[in-house]
């Protein structure tokens, strides 16, 4: 997979959202986050994460709670430092392992599809629709989508949150679950609003 990223979404950027205030978002996000990290990095770094200071729990997270998505963003910022690996890389391998989380968690949502392209067509009208059935209080992302040509899919994500990387990743998990090559170009236009961020994925056929 060939990623061209046109845009750093530095941690300035991310810390604006300190400003706008919290809005909860669902504990799995937070439980899948955990066990990545214990899983990739280790007990320690897991350790230290969950110290980090001025969090809204004291690093206990359950999977139907809600919790300020401010703490993800503090925990990334932990993350980061204490593995010196930059905050979009970590965001958005985040979201490729979240994908994985996700469909084995709700596997009737991909059941009948085959195509990436066609699957992300249905996040906003469908799957997101449906997660919104189980969790009323969920606040998802909203997304626009154009089909360019058969090969190409323009997405375009708009959230209170500054979540982009983790689009990204979902998107690269979702091409993984459907063992598909894309390329995904990007770039993002944020208001005093929204984040938002437009997509642009395309079949890959090199091999
Ligand atoms: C089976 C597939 C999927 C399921 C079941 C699912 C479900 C969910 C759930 C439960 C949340 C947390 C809601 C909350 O915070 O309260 C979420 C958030 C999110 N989802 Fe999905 N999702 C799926 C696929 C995708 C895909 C493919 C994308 C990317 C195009 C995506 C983009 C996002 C983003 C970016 C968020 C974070 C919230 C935000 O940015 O505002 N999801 N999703």
């Amino acid at each position: 997979m060939k990623l061209n990223c046109h845009d750093y979404h530095g941690i300035e950027r991310l810390e604006r959202t300190f400003i706008q205030g919290g809005v909860n978002m669902l504990g799995i996000v937070f439980t899948e986050f955990v066990e990545m990290v214990e899983e990739r990095f280790s007990d320690d770094v897991l350790d230290d994460v969950l110290d980090t200071p001025d969090l809204s729990t004291s690093g206990a997270y359950t999977s139907v709670g809600y919790y300020e998505h401010t703490d993800m963003i503090k925990m990334v910022v932990t993350l980061s430092k204490t593995v010196n690996v930059p905050i979009d890389d970590l965001i958005s391998a985040f979201g490729e392992h979240l994908f994985g989380k996700l469909v084995a968690r709700y596997p009737v949502l991909v059941e009948d599809q085959n195509n990436v392209l066609d699957f992300l067509e249905t996040i906003d009208s469908v799957v997101h629709k449906e997660v919104l059935k189980l969790y009323p209080q969920a606040e998802l992302p909203k997304f626009s989508t154009e089909r360019l040509s058969p090969d190409q899919l323009q997405m375009t994500y708009r959230s209170k949150r500054p979540f982009s990387q983790l689009a990204l990743g979902l998107i690269k998990g979702c091409a993984q679950h459907f063992k598909q090559q894309v390329e995904v170009s990007y770039s993002s236009s944020d208001t005093d609003d929204y984040y938002s961020t437009t997509f642009v994925i395309m079949l890959s056929y090199d091999g």
